[in-house]
């Protein structure tokens, strides 16, 4: 059995409140919402699918869809653009436009249509010549690119880092857009692909990267898959020791949208993911179509009881603890020396197995000395009761499903 002393010590540095992260006061719990790119990709063919191409109609209807069902009341207010928006150049005064066949009112319209419902928008630029799909870049126009999106009312911006020369000017890049959004001075959350692009490269200085970026990209981009959803979780852990470290309140570890509601997970493999992303404090964006989901997939993404794991004012990323016999369990500290728990079936073979919890595994923190209150979350809602300072507690864990705990 592999236990990791060193990352509870490190959960008990992550209690201490006051991590430091972008200081514009924004994103002080993950951002939660909805990004175009897993789902819709870059479809600019507007005859031939006229419901999911980028266009404005695609975005005005998530938007009604976030209001109406549930989505904004259940925490989600980010509607976010990603690649693909832009028109092929820039205008006679270098300023950035839309498409206009797709986004015929611009994305001044949007934002008021997504703003008069209560909801923020999002959108997308690179920092580099091109975007990854090939649209104008922001080299080069930093601050006139920052200024036009505060003119417009964004209030988020995903920042890529395909098409760059070189790692200084990748990183001279995202530091220069950092302080030209401040500059502006309109609200508006920085996310950044920084670590992603800088890896290989250099060793990433996450203190640094969390001084200008709200929250950051570290792996590939997430499919939607089982093996994604695992690797992505694989990845996290691996680096653990650099990324827990550097999360907090206003900078977040991003390990890529919510592909729930989509065709490749199973029902288990849902609950997975919705559960390590609450422990994983990671911004939730879903990408998915919000106009057909299934019930119980929109349920899990709207359990408030799991969101308010991931949105845990304390803003401690949750780590691996134990990865032993294909289980893994994992810990995420809140508030108030709570716990969240979660234990993940990896044996992909045979049928749901016993697992069997500890208290001496677990977070030394926890408030609850003698009287500890259980309840699992997920897969299904369930309370356990009291337990006192030695408890123990048999799980039972369908392959590559996860149950989540909450100890208070
Ligand atoms: C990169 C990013 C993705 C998406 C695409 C758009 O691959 O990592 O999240 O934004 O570019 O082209």
């Amino acid at each position: 059995m592999e236990f990791a002393w060193w990352l509870v010590a490190a959960g008990a540095v992550l209690c201490l409140p006051g991590v430091p992260g972008l200081n514009n006061g924004l994103a002080l719990t993950p951002p939660m919402g909805w990004l175009h790119w897993e789902r819709f990709l870059c479809e600019t063919n507007c005859e031939r699918d006229p419901n999911n191409c980028i266009s404005e109609q695609l975005f005005m209807q998530m938007a009604d869809m976030m209001v109406t069902n549930g989505w904004l009341d259940a925490g989600y207010k980010y509607l976010c653009i990603d690649d693909c928006w832009l028109a092929t150049k820039r205008d006679e005064n270098n300023r950035l436009q839309a498409d206009s066949t797709r986004f015929p009112g611009g994305i001044k319209k949007l934002a008021d249509y997504v703003h008069a419902r209560g909801l923020l928008l999002g959108i997308y630029q690179d920092v580099g010549k091109m975007t990854c799909a090939g649209y104008p870049g922001s080299e080069g126009f930093y601050e006139l690119d920052a200024q036009t999106f505060a003119d417009w009312g964004v209030d988020l911006l995903k920042f890529d880092g395909c098409n760059y020369e070189s790692l200084e000017q990748l990183e001279e890049g995202y530091r220069r857009m950092a302080i030209a959004l401040n500059h502006t001075g309109r609200n508006i959350v920085y996310s950044c692909e920084w670590p992603l692009y800088a890896r290989g490269m250099s060793k990433v200085n996450y203190t640094e990267v969390a001084e200008y970026c709200n929250s950051w990209r570290n792996f590939g981009d997430i499919l939607d898959s089982w093996s994604s959803v695992k690797s992505v979780i694989d990845f996290t852990a691996t680096l653990q020791d650099q990324l827990v470290p550097a999360a907090g309140p206003g900078a977040w570890n991003d390990p890529d949208m919510l592909v729930i509601g989509n065709f490749g997970l199973s029902w288990g493999q849902e609950v997975t993911q919705m559960a390590l992303w609450s422990i994983m404090a990671a911004p939730l964006l879903m990408s998915n179509d919000l106009r057909d989901i299934n019930p119980r997939s929109k349920a899990l993404l709207q359990n408030q009881e799991v969101i308010s794991i991931n949105q845990d004012s304390l803003g401690a990323q949750g780590y691996r603890v134990l990865k032993a016999d294909n289980f893994e369990l994992w810990e995420k500290p809140l508030a108030g020396g709570c716990l969240a728990v979660s234990v993940t079936n990896r044996q992909e073979i045979g049928g749901p197995r016993w697992f069997l919890l500890f208290r001496s595994m677990l977070w030394k923190g926890l408030a609850c000395k003698n009287k500890c209150y259980l309840t699992q979350l997920l897969p299904t809602r369930h309370e356990y009761g009291s337990f006192n300072a030695t408890f123990s507690l048999e799980l039972l864990v369908n392959p590559s499903s996860t149950v989540l705990l909450r100890v208070d």
